[in-house]
């Protein structure tokens, strides 16, 4: 059966290319990240002025803790920041703001703030935004794993859905990746079972809405069998 979707309802993008972006520039690393906060800025308005229901951002991975000691203190530093200025954004724009990932690695003021976003954007009825914040896909399925059996739930598909951290999202449609690397690093294994996938050699920093419009301008037009002809 073909099962063509006219509209995607989530498209997760692994926003790559910050730190080529800002040595092309002769510019620090974290000029890189700083730029990269503002695209996500675009993007999410944009995803929610055309109507798509998910867009999630892979932000930091479970893996980017072996970074220097100083790039990863910024990245923190960013990612609170960035979440404190953005409050009157998801707020005028109905954007709900979601966190996916293990929060209990980060600082206790980090995690409040993560904490806050989401509860004062409960009520918007958009986009919802979801940061993957310190996620890797095995760590999720694993600690999935564990509250199935921790709840004396029997292990299916089903139940294993219902524990990850995106319980209740739709499965991802559009998975994006910038900066011309072709691989996932570990981003949302089980969500991705049937995405389309999409390259852009483009830097995170360079890319915009318009490039998000010829993707999903691009998938509307492929055909989606999911294992049927
Ligand atoms: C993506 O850009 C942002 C994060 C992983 C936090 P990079 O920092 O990986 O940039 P490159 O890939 O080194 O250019
Ligand atoms: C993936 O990018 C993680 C994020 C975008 C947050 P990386 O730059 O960490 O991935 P690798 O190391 O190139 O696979
Ligand atoms: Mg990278």
């Amino acid at each position: 059966m073909i099962d063509a979707l006219p509209f995607p309802q989530h498209i997760a993008i692994i926003m790559d290319g910050n730190g080529r972006w800002a040595k092309e520039r002769d510019l620090k690393r974290t000029a890189g990240h700083e730029e990269g906060a503002k695209v996500v800025r675009e993007i999410t308005i944009h995803a929610n002025n055309i109507g798509l229901k998910y867009l999630t951002l892979y932000a930091f991975s479970t893996e980017n803790w072996s970074r220097p000691k100083l790039e990863v203190e910024f990245l923190m530093k960013l990612l609170e920041r960035h979440l404190k200025d953005e409050l009157p954004m998801y707020l005028e724009n109905n954007v709900r703001f979601k966190a996916i990932g293990d929060l209990s690695k980060f600082s206790k003021s980090l995690q409040k703030t993560i904490k806050e976003t989401t509860q004062k954007t409960l009520h918007c009825s958009g986009l919802t935004q979801v940061l993957a914040l310190n996620y890797g896909s095995r760590d999720e399925m694993t600690r999935a794993v564990q509250a199935v059996v921790q709840k004396g739930m029997e292990i299916t598909q089903e139940s294993i859905a219902q524990n990850l951290d995106t319980q209740g999202m739709p499965d991802v449609d559009i998975l994006v990746r910038t900066s011309g690397e072709v691989r996932i690093s570990n981003f949302l294994l089980w969500q991705c079972a049937y995405a389309e996938m999409f390259f852009v050699q483009k830097f995170w920093p360079d890319f915009s809405k318009y490039d998000l419009d010829d993707i999903i301008d691009d998938f509307t037009k492929r055909e989606r069998r999911f294992g049927g002809i």
